[in-house]
């Protein structure tokens, strides 16, 4: 008996190994850090591209990973970011991102795209029709573990929009100098985002980014 209970407990190792193995991660190509258009040239750029005017073209891995660079990404050392960050935490809103292939959350520190499902929930997260149309919909969380560590406990909220804002200027800009599609979207179905994301109550979607071509 001990000797099946053994064999069990091995094979139930092997299977979860196995499955974590099987996740589909993307590991994101070093981020385009220098050269392309001027910054004043892209605030010359900047604005929403109109619902109706994205294609079904996707985005190269290139172009996402600078778009997530510029979002959110370190730039000094492992506590400097491209973001201003209160009372200098850790990042305290999550990027995740529904794509044609399925729905992932940005790690910052390792720069990669953590599988979360095969599903393509594009149709499903926003309120207009046509958000769905974006190559990739970048959905904005709070994280409530990072926020539980400020000084200021009142000021969750407020904090968590305002990076958001922040964030969200930063894919803008970047995607004007990219000459990528970009259009800040608040009417979401915030159910439907928390079910497809596992998301527990806690952790409330803030904004969607629509990010195409
Ligand atoms: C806080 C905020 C919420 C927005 N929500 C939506 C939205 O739900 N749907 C939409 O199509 N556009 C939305 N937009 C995009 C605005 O409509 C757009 O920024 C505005 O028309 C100005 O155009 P511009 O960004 O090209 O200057 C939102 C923008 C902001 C800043």
């Amino acid at each position: 008996m001990p000797r099946l209970i053994s064999a069990l407990t091995i094979c139930f190792f092997l299977l979860t190994v196995t499955a974590v193995a099987l996740k589909a991660d993307i590991e994101l190509p070093a981020p385009q850090t220098e050269g392309g258009m001027s910054l004043f040239e892209a605030l010359k750029k900047r604005s929403s591209t109109a619902g109706g005017d994205f294609s079904t073209a996707e985005l190269t891995l290139e172009e996402l990973s600078t778009v997530l660079w510029a979002a959110s990404g370190l730039n000094r050392g492992e506590t400097g970011w491209t973001v201003p960050m209160a009372e200098g935490l850790a990042p305290y809103v999550d990027i995740f991102l529904a794509g044609t292939q399925g729905v992932y959350h940005y790690d910052y520190k390792a720069h990669k795209l953590e599988e979360i499902s095969e599903e393509n929930i594009k149709a499903k997260v926003g309120a207009q029709s046509f958000v769905k149309k974006a190559s990739w919909l970048l959905i904005f969380v709070e994280n409530p573990e990072v926020l539980s560590q400020l000084r200021n406990k009142d000021a969750g909220t407020e904090f968590a929009n305002v990076l958001t804002g922040a964030m969200t200027q930063d894919i803008y800009l970047v995607s004007a100098a990219l000459r990528l599609g970009a259009r800040y979207i608040h009417s979401m179905k915030v159910d439907e985002i928390k079910a497809a994301l596992g998301l527990t109550d806690a952790q409330r979607p803030i904004a969607i980014m629509m990010l195409g071509k």
